[in-house]
């Protein structure tokens, strides 16, 4: 990557961190005691109560996907609207119902357990390498497909990077030329790349034939930059909630090794895993804040928001609100709200909701279930102390690897 690239990138953390923080801050403002709630941005009108978003959810027409964000890697189903989005998102969607079924558990279950068997004590550092390389087979698997993992996973640690300044520069104003520049060479070798290994190589071509528009409706349609920001969206987020309820796993050892004794396969202990697992979505939302943008003048409880405005959705505020949960901000592995089902489902929003709502909800629960089964099997993780460090760049990633230690069980 350019010295440019990685000067933006840290200029990228710098703002993006202290953002999020504040998002949190501002949910929790009300029981901190902070009478000033921070605003994160002044750039974009927050959404964060239920009134609101119930409607932005129900009216994806009013409230677009945002075209800013992403538009280097071309058009997608993640930033179309309209007819086009539907004939996009049906290239895709009937592969995603159909792994997320109860029948590929086992194909999912063997796929993490290979993965995580190859995880040594001594490096925990390798623990997100093989999360990662599972969801991505995964995805992969959806497609029908072999494809060897490792060539997607490369090429995430530079999206990674590009998307956390795309989002930073979508926010800090207009770049200059140079970073433009900087920025396209970068993603189209990423997209000319993908052509190229459909020619090198007859696995990733079966693949890629997938994200070819049946239809021929779709104009300037690109299969790289439909394939692309599936692939990265439908492994990078579960990936990442593996990691969060691990991390958590660490900070928790006596709930830890209740878990691993708990038959997860009774009535019971899928209730506690699953309680475990939502409480884990709500404290850190792989996707905490989402962005939309009017294509109409609309009042939106308080707010006159004027077309073409972008709005920022807050996914963190609904789920640390003061409003809809009791202590927000502690992260309770048995949340009550969770264990009796009394939460607000409006206030617990990790996939979106609506027309908009993730594509992979089902079979994102689905790997995060089975990972966590295998991993507390094998492994007790401990951290070396309570610290949380975090990556923000579109997804909420842990970057906590140096903390954590791994014994066989
Ligand atoms: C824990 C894991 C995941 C989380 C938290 C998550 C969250 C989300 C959220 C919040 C959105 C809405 C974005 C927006 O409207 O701005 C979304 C969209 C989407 N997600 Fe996920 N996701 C996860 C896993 C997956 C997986 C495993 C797949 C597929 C294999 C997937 C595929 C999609 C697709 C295709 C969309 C776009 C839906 C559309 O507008 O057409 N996601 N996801």
């Amino acid at each position: 990557m350019s010295a440019i690239l990685s000067r933006l990138e840290r200029e990228a953390d710098a703002y993006l961190i202290p953002m999020l923080l504040r998002l949190y801050e501002r949910a929790q403002a009300p029981q901190l005691g902070l009478t000033q709630i921070p605003e994160p941005t002044d750039a974009m009108p927050i959404v964060d109560t239920i009134e609101d978003m119930r409607i932005v959810m129900k009216h994806p027409e009013i409230f677009e996907k945002d075209f800013a964000l992403i538009d280097f890697f071309g058009h997608s189903r993640f930033n179309t609207n309209g007819k086009e989005w539907a004939l996009r998102r049906s290239i895709t969607q009937a592969c995603y119902n159909d792994i997320g079924k109860s029948t590929k558990k086992t194909l999912i279950r063997e796929n993490y357990k290979t993965n995580i068997e190859q995880i040594n004590i001594d490096s925990p550092k390798y623990i997100s390498n093989r999360i990662l390389a599972s969801s991505v087979s995964i995805f992969n698997n959806a497609f029908l497909s072999e494809e060897n993992p490792e060539i997607l996973m490369k090429m995430f640690d530079k999206i990674r990077k590009i998307l956390k300044i795309l989002q930073f520069i979508s926010w800090n104003g207009s770049p200059n030329i140079e970073t433009l520049e900087g920025i396209h060479l970068e993603v189209t070798y990423l997209l000319d790349l993908l052509d190229l290994e459909n020619q090198r190589d007859p696995a990733f071509a079966e693949l890629y034939k997938r994200f070819q528009d049946p239809s021929g409706n779709i104009q300037n349609y690109r299969p790289a930059s439909e394939f692309i920001m599936n692939a990265f969206a439908g492994s990078e987020t579960s990936a990442t909630a593996i990691l969060w309820a691990i991390d958590r796993l660490a900070a928790l050892p006596q709930f830890q090794d209740d878990l691993a004794a708990a038959d997860l396969e009774s009535p019971e202990g899928e209730q506690r895993l699953e309680t475990f697992i939502n409480e884990t979505l709500r404290y850190f939302p792989p996707l905490p804040l989402l962005t939309r943008r009017l294509s109409t003048d609309f009042e939106l409880g308080d707010k006159q928001l004027k077309q073409g405005q972008r709005i920022l959705l807050s996914i963190v505020g609904l789920h640390h609100s003061t409003k809809y949960w009791k202590d927000p901000h502690l992260f309770d592995p048995e949340r009550p709200e969770f264990a009796r089902k009394t939460y607000n489902k409006l206030a617990f929003v990790p996939f979106f909701s609506g027309p908009r709502i993730c594509g992979g909800m089902r079979l994102a629960r689905m790997e995060i279930r089975e990972a966590l089964k295998l991993f507390l099997k094998r492994f007790r993780i401990s951290r070396t102390d309570e610290v949380i460090d975090f990556e923000y760049g579109l997804i909420l990633r842990p970057a906590n690897y140096h903390r954590l230690r791994l014994n066989y069980r």
